[in-house]
């Protein structure tokens, strides 16, 4: 997610929101949110969407107005969130475009998560079972984003098999054939 939002961001001069980018940098600094979040993430588990709503909440009043568009990466993660996404977005006269999941086997996922944990130093990339819990995390909860957004028209699921190149050109050709 993260290396094709980096792509998108150049491309289309969008603010990249990783949430988990900003729970590991709570993380790092030690702050009360970055250690609570830490409980979380050392299991696989998801943050509590109070938390994560409340963060992306305080980007948006940061950044809405002073940027051409953002792209949400790794987030929304539940149907609560995606449902206090939209009102947030509501309330600052705007709406999410697209929603784009970019689709792997857990085998393939499991693999790439352990080959970046050689060089991440991230706890969650370097142990099979909480990247086996991440997925089954997604499964279970992340699924109904999917179904929320498809009710408005407004999900494409896109290969994320092949290289970085083919993957960005899968993701470029969805995202043109929106306007
Ligand atoms: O999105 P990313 O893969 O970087 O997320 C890593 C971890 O951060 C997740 O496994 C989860 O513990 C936490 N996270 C979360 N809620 C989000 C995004 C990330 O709990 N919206
Ligand atoms: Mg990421």
């Amino acid at each position: 997610k993260g290396t094709q939002a980096q792509y998108l961001v150049e491309k289309y001069e969008l603010l990249h929101i990783s949430t988990g980018d900003l729970l590991r940098s709570e993380l790092k600094a030690a702050t009360p949110l970055g250690l609570e979040a830490k409980k979380y993430i050392d299991k696989g588990e998801l943050v509590p969407d109070e938390v994560v709503i409340g963060m992306i909440s305080s980007q948006l009043d940061q950044n809405i107005g002073k940027v051409k568009g953002f792209i949400f990466d790794g987030f929304p993660r539940t149907k609560a969130q995606a449902e206090a996404l939209d009102k947030l977005l509501d309330f600052k006269n705007t709406a999410i475009t697209q929603v784009l999941a970019l689709d792997v086997p857990e085998e393939e996922v499991v693999a790439r998560i352990m080959n970046r944990g050689l060089t991440s130093g991230r706890s969650d990339d370097n142990n099979q079972e909480i990247i086996k819990n991440r997925f089954s995390v997604y499964l279970n909860e992340t699924t109904a984003v999917a179904e929320h957004y498809k009710e408005f028209d407004k999900y494409s699921s896109i290969p994320g098999i092949g290289t970085i190149e083919e993957v960005f050109k899968s993701l470029t050709e969805a995202i043109e054939a929106l306007s």
